[in-house]
């Protein structure tokens, strides 16, 4: 008979094996042994429960192949049978525990009509609120098993926001209820195999930069707070509209303490501009815009998707992308006839591929010139932009029909690397190609708000 032996747990690891609310939150720092704990629940509520279903998820393949597949498999030979096609592995007693990835929405199309009884999100930071609430959904099932989630997290990455509202604030919305909740903080320094077996690994944590230290080493989640545009509105702020006098719906037709605003017809004496990001593996993004007599910037249209992965959206060529944008000038009423200045990412000029995309649009008589992709002072000038006046008035409208801008953008937030620049795996071609634009056209920022705010995550960049 095969015997199976699971390493004891540490104490925060036990607490998480014990926990029995419906959502479990583990971990909060790295190296804090959270894999582990996953594994280890996962083995024992499969080998305990006859006929139960497990998933475990993880953000990318090589991660959930490297930390979990790999790892359950050597551990449960002669215990459990692994099917690589359906990534399953298979408990005699019926039980089984299904591994999955999520690295774009369209990895969420698999779970179609399947339902498990326990869900373990590793790294649950690293999925977007959507993802872990779309994976979450698919608990559920007849049998009288209770039904739990269980989230393994660092600070950082794109559910940061949602797993700290829910684990660290402990701020419950409509259809929450705090006692469904538990979190364990585990931190490096609870992990005392991986202190005994690899001292180095902390003096590595200590010796990072001091953002990153206080929210890895000592599981600080105010670090990477909040939205990148934290002060992008994408409708008034009521208090505001009182303090101001104004009533609030009338200061979102008219755009007051608001960037989102409804479609006008653009005069035909605004200048034109038309701002472009290639996705090599991802989706493009273009936008028309026009300029006020003050300056101001209005997002009036858009053109977004996807140049490769069909599941994305829809597959387009080079060539189809640009036969579209060059019908939409000729055709919407809007552009026709318009001059329109075009400012592209710097590297569609790139021809180590054969013909570049920029030569691609020439060919269709769409024409740009290269924008200026400095990162940091290019986000200050998104920044200023967003800045209101004292009326309440910004640098910069969005059109209520620009879905790609009012969707992608609000999503974006710090890199955990590099806390000053926004996370780049995350949709941030909206948000590059505004850049872009308004690099195009720079503006300084507000008089009274030039001092960086304090304890602004980048300081004053631009002071260098
Ligand atoms: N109770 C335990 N007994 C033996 N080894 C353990 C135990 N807990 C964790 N480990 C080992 O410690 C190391 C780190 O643990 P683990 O990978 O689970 O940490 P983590 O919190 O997931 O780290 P990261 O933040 O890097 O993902 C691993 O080698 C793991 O096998
Ligand atoms: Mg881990």
């Amino acid at each position: 008979m095969t015997e199976l032996r699971i390493a004891q747990p540490n104490d925060k690891q036990r607490k998480m094996l014990e926990a029995a609310t419906k959502h479990v939150g583990f971990g909060g720092a790295r190296g804090g042994g959270k894999s582990w704990a996953v594994r280890t629940k996962a083995k024992l509520l499969a080998l305990r429960y006859p006929g139960i279903k497990l998933l475990i998820v993880r953000r990318t393949y090589p991660e959930l192949i490297n930390n979990h597949v790999q790892i359950l498999r050597a551990e449960l030979l002669g215990v459990a049978q692994y099917n690589d096609k359906d990534k399953l592995l298979r408990f005699p007693n019926g039980s089984t525990i299904h591994f999955m990835y999520c690295a774009r929405d369209g990895d969420l199309d698999r779970l179609q009509g399947v339902e498990y009884d326990v869900i373990f999100l590793d790294e649950a930071t690293q999925l977007s609120e959507y993802q872990m609430k779309t994976i979450t959904a698919c608990l559920r099932g007849v049998n009288s098993f209770p039904k739990r989630i269980y989230y393994t997290c660092n600070p950082g990455g794109q559910g940061h926001g949602y797993i700290k509202r829910i684990f660290i604030d402990r701020r419950y919305e409509a259809g929450e209820d705090a006692a469904d909740y538990t979190f364990i903080q585990s931190l490096v320094t609870d992990n005392k195999a991986l202190m005994a077996s690899q001292p180095d690994y902390i003096k590595q944590l200590e010796a990072l930069p001091e953002k990153l230290r206080r929210a890895w080493l000592e599981g600080d989640w105010d670090i990477f707070e909040g939205q990148f545009f934290e002060e992008f509105r994408v409708a008034p702020d009521p208090a505001r509209c009182a303090q101001a006098g104004i009533d609030v719906e009338q200061a979102r037709i008219h755009g007051f303490w608001t960037h989102v605003i409804p479609a006008f017809d653009p005069p035909q004496e605004w200048k034109l501009y038309r701002s472009f990001d290639w996705g090599y593996s991802k989706p493009f993004s273009c936008a028309w815009w026009a300029v006020d007599f003050d300056g101001r910037i209005y997002r009036i249209l858009e053109l977004y998707g996807c140049t490769r992965t069909p599941n994305e959206g829809v597959k387009w060529t080079p060539d189809e992308v640009f036969r579209r944008i060059r019908q939409t000038e000729e055709t919407h009423p809007w552009l026709r006839g318009r001059r329109i200045e075009g400012v592209a990412d710097p590297a569609i000029w790139d021809q180590s591929g054969g013909e570049s995309i920029a030569e691609t649009a020439e060919r269709y008589r769409v024409y740009f010139s290269p924008g200026d992709h400095k990162r940091i002072p290019g986000w200050m000038q998104c920044h200023y932009r967003l800045q209101f006046d004292e009326n309440g008035v910004p640098m910069m409208y969005v059109f209520d029909t620009c879905k790609a801008f009012l969707r992608t953008v609000p999503q974006l937030i710090y890199d955990p690397l590099r806390p000053e620049d926004l996370d780049t795996s995350l949709e941030d071609h909206v948000a590059d190609e505004w850049r872009y634009l308004c690099m195009a056209r720079p503006i300084a920022p507000k008089a009274e708000q030039n001092e960086p705010q304090a304890g602004h995550p980048w300081g004053n960049p631009l002071a260098d």
